[in-house]
């Protein structure tokens, strides 16, 4: 991979597909997420995204206290807490569409599928709520974000100038043969 470089702009990405949901394996089962939810919630997004600060004030700030987030779907293994995505209008930049926000799995239980759980999951709610089509924005890195969003039907949605290129620079890599 390319070392990471922070653009000030995001990609976007876009579907317009709503997949059907996968039949949960023995011991996974979704939640609406809350306040109640804010501790477990800082302590799984602290994992995955290590160079972000995530406290309980921050989680209730961006997602279970957030006017703009219909829904915190939660997703437990076993009475554990391993992944979250969340459902959002982003009134500033993409009104009237849905937005998938946080998406996050515990880096232990990272690339079996729980990322492509989530992101259906989400779809499914945002299609519902009218909130369509839907659209995230994820860094040019996050190669495994990205390969799990393009396996549930999102495609590039260029936005800037530079995005064409960034993403011919995002397909290239993902061609390559990983090194981690
Ligand atoms: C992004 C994230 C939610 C995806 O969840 P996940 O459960 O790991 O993803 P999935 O297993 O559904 O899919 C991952 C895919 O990416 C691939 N992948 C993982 N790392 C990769 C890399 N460095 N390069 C290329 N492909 C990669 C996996 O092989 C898998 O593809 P496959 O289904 O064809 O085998 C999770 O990895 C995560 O929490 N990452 C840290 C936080 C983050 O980046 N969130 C997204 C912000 S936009």
């Amino acid at each position: 991979m390319e070392s990471v470089k922070k653009y000030e702009t995001q990609l976007a990405m876009r579907s317009d597909l709503v997949l059907a949901r996968d039949k949960l394996e023995d011991g996974l089962l979704f939640k609406d997420g809350s306040e109640k939810n804010n501790s477990e919630l800082a302590t799984l997004l602290a994992s995955a995204f290590p160079d972000e600060k995530w406290d309980e004030i921050k989680v209730a700030e961006q997602l279970t206290a957030a006017d703009d987030v219909c829904k915190v779907r939660l997703l437990y293994r076993d009475g554990i807490l391993i992944g979250t995505a969340s459902a959002r209008e982003n009134r500033v930049k993409f009104p009237g569409q849905g937005y998938v926000h946080w998406v996050a799995v515990l880096p232990t239980l990272q690339n079996r599928g729980y990322g492509k759980i989530l992101v259906k999951e989400v779809l499914h709610t945002l299609f519902e709520e009218n909130l369509w089509p839907a659209i995230l924005e994820t860094d040019d890195h996050r190669l495994g974000a990205i390969k799990s969003y393009l396996s549930v039907g999102f495609a590039p949605h260029c936005l800037q100038d530079d995005h064409a290129t960034r993403w011919s620079k995002v397909f290239y890599n993902l061609a390559r043969p990983r090194n981690d």
